[in-house]
């Protein structure tokens, strides 16, 4: 078999090692013919390849990024669509011109749902669920989102120096447009006093209270987490109207830091590493035996596959009932 990999929307640790694990598992274990795709999507079309070998897919494992490039795959899901079917016509010409029998398509929802609009086009289509952000669909956890995490709450612990020393409200911004797991998880790893997720809404009011009342309680410091989803009434960046907005409202002196790009740059973590190793040596696996059409996902300890259709246009987002927004609650952080 020959098979085609590309990686679509914003990079993420642990691309290269998935690359890798599909890679060296259809060369090595079931004697296939594995070619790189370049750019995401667009490069089927562009024929924007290059043949991966033994050699290529050696020392990448630790490597951030993607070898292969990516694209952001809206305008090209925007064409596919288009009534027109030259744009899939081209596609499915190009897949059979360059012989694949099947493409691994390594991205978060937006790739998911373009994958399944390739699939739906009877191209043989394998996905692979990658975002930092950890809020696609029917998968248990994405790699790339332990190693955001890390980062974050790096970032976290060492503002915590400058908000106790300087008796200040650090606000900090992470990553995270629809989905707050990012802010969850560093939040609650970095003892935040605040965490607000785009899923929980927030009163101002409230959030001020808290952190007024923490100073009366002889806590002159507060931090705040929010994810970059969380909706402000000025559309203001999240960071700009919460530092504004407290420091107005407590009379506590605020700074804010925006996280931005640094927390899916880099190398991946050692969990995120075996995590997408994993995930692209089963990839292979549903390749060698037929199975079209699905995404491999985590289930419990499992790596498991989910059709691309159940996947399509679905988030995975956090809910109010979620073990660490209770406890964290329970413990007195707000939630705004
Ligand atoms: O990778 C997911 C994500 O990090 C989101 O949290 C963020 O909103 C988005 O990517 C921004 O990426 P870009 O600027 O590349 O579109």
């Amino acid at each position: 078999m020959k098979i085609g990999i590309l990686s679509s929307g914003g990079d993420c640790p642990g691309i290269n090692a998935t690359i890798r694990g599909v890679g060296k598992t259809a060369i090595m274990h079931y004697n296939m013919e594995v070619i790189g795709i370049h750019s995401g999507f667009s490069g089927i079309l562009k024929k924007d390849i290059q043949v991966l070998d033994e050699r290529s897919l050696s020392g990448i494992l630790n490597l951030g990024g993607t070898i292969l490039g990516t694209s952001r795959e809206k305008a090209f899901r925007k064409l596919l669509i288009s009534g027109d079917g030259e744009h899939s016509s081209a596609i499915k010409r190009q897949y059979h011109h360059m012989g694949l029998d099947c493409i691994v398509c390594i991205g978060g929802n937006g790739t998911q749902k373009t994958a399944h609009i390739l699939s739906e086009l009877g191209l043989n289509i394998v996905g692979v669920p990658k975002t930092i952000d950890n809020d696609v669909w029917g998968t248990d956890i994405t790699f790339g989102f332990d190693t955001a995490v890390n980062i974050a709450t790096e970032a976290i612990d060492r503002l915590h120096s400058t908000a106790s020393s300087h008796k200040r409200v650090m606000v900090v911004e992470v990553m995270g447009h629809h989905a707050g797991w990012i802010a969850l998880y560093a939040g609650m790893a970095g003892g935040a006093d605040v965490i607000l997720l785009p899923e929980l809404g927030y009163d101002l009011n409230r959030i001020n209270t808290d952190i007024v009342n923490r100073s009366r309680r002889g806590k002159p410091y507060s931090i705040v987490v929010v994810a970059e989803g969380v909706k402000t009434v000025d559309k203001k960046r999240p960071a700009d109207f919460f530092t504004q907005a407290i420091e107005q409202a407590t009379g506590l002196e605020t700074r804010e830091t925006v996280l931005g790009y640094t927390q899916r740059g880099g190398n991946p973590s050692p969990f995120d590493r075996n995590l997408a190793t994993r995930l692209g040596g089963h990839a292979t696996e549903l390749i060698a035996r037929g199975e079209f059409g699905c995404m491999v996902c985590i289930k419990g300890d499992r790596v498991d596959a989910i059709p691309l259709s159940e996947v399509a246009g679905k988030l995975r987002t956090v809910t109010p009932g979620h073990d660490l927004v209770i406890q964290g609650k329970r413990m007195g952080i707000s939630f705004g």
